[in-house]
């Protein structure tokens, strides 16, 4: 069992998360920020992969002290968990989504990270689970959603970045797909985008989508996705 998935981003209209800098960028505008705060309320937990922690230090809190509210007022903790994906615990001790805000954060490991790195995440307080097939430093995202489900997590919400999002739908382990579309071209062959990796090989192998819906929103627009499994 795990929960359910859907991936949540922001691309330009050329398809780019983030620039060649792979820097955070504004794509969207304010009303999309409510949007985003309003998704995170209503998950169980955040998912983002070590490269969004290292390039953009989110903290992935709820920001609306009315979103807050409306969770703690019925029995949830002020965030949702915040969940890392990240192989060899790379994630520093430091980083905002430690520092930031109350509530669990879990960090997926796989048994390649240093035991050093694995206790300075613990003493800063992240629950470390290690997910890793033997002798492999990526983390089995099957196994960890299954430890997400097993702990009570039935919605989950995945911010990115680009490598994590591929994964997750090469393995099939995704529900729904929103994307806010900017307009705005960002260009370069190296700038992340919505999903990277190594790709599908040809039309057969390609994830099929059921268009939701399309709604104009801050000059862009907000389309959603149903994965068709
Ligand atoms: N506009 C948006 O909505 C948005 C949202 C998020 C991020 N971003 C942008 O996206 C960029 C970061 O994306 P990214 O692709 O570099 O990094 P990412 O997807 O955030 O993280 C990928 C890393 O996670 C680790 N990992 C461990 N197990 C994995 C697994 N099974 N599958 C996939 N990854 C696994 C790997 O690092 P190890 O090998 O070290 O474990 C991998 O390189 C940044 O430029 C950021 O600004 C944009």
């Amino acid at each position: 069992m795990r929960p359910f998935v859907f991936i949540n981003a922001a691309m330009s209209a050329d398809g780019k998360i983030s620039t060649h800098l792979r820097k955070q960028v504004r794509i969207s505008g304010d009303r999309d920020f409510q949007r985003v705060d309003r998704l995170r309320c209503e998950a169980d937990a955040i998912m983002i992969g070590i490269g969004t922690i290292l390039s953009d230090d989110p903290s992935l809190t709820v920001k609306s002290k009315e979103l807050q509210k409306e969770r703690l007022d019925t029995g949830r903790g002020e965030n949702p968990v915040r969940v890392v994906v990240d192989g060899l615990a790379k994630t520093p001790p430091d980083a905002d989504i430690l520092r930031k805000g109350a509530g669990r954060r879990i960090i997926f490991v796989s048994g390649s990270a240093e035991v050093k790195r694995v206790d300075a995440l613990c003493t800063a307080g992240a629950e470390v689970v290690v997910a890793g097939k033997p002798g492999e430093s990526r983390v089995d995202l099957a196994a960890a959603l299954r430890h997400l489900h097993d702990t009570g997590i039935r919605r989950l919400m995945v911010e990115g970045g680009a490598t994590l999002n591929w994964s997750l739908i090469d393995l099939k382990l995704v529900d729904e797909i929103y994307v806010y579309i900017g307009s705005l071209i960002l260009g370069g062959s190296t700038a992340p985008t919505l999903v990277d990796g190594t790709g599908f090989s040809n039309h057969d192998e390609a994830l099929s989508l059921d268009l939701v819906s399309v709604e104009q929103m801050d000059g862009g627009f907000v389309v959603k996705w149903r994965v068709l499994q």
